[in-house]
């Protein structure tokens, strides 16, 4: 799991990051719980960002639409998301080998590496750069 704040210098958070594999077709827990412990109207101002990793990232419109809905509920503005494909050992998987093995690869961290600084030069003032580190 991955939760990333961005705060301007008045240590306002203007900007989150969050991230996980997918479980049975949602987010990891530890992020649904988290997100249901907030209080009341606690993401209205700001914007968030979603990302994930799983066997069948063709199908992460509808894994990440039950907490996209919580995180509306919230007040949270949902700006962007993404996935791409993880090593899934899931069940059966397992015995041959997984799915995606080898992912995220070279090219997955290249993608992802091209959305963040596409979204950070939109969304945040002045623009920062976003790097990730090859396998
Ligand atoms: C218990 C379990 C349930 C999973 N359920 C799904 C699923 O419903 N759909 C899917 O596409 N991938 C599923 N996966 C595959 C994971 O999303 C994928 O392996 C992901 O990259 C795991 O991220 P992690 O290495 O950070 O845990 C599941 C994996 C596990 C272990």
């Amino acid at each position: 799991m991955l939760l990333i704040c961005g705060a301007d210098s008045g240590r306002q958070i203007f900007e989150i990051w969050i991230g996980s594999g997918i479980y049975y077709a949602r987010f990891h827990k530890s992020i649904r719980d988290w997100v249901k412990r907030l209080p009341a109207n606690a993401g209205i101002g700001q914007k968030v960002f979603l990302f994930s990793t799983s066997g069948l990232p063709f199908l992460s419109v509808f894994y990440h639409y039950p907490l996209r809905r919580s995180l509306r509920r919230q007040g949270f503005e949902v700006v962007a998301e993404f996935s791409c494909r993880g090593h899934d050992t899931f069940g059966p998987l397992w015995l041959f080998g997984g799915l995606n093995r080898r992912h995220p690869n070279v090219h997955d961290l290249k993608r992802v590496e091209v959305f963040a600084n596409e979204l950070v030069h939109r969304y945040t003032d002045p623009p920062r750069h976003v790097a990730t580190a090859g396998r």
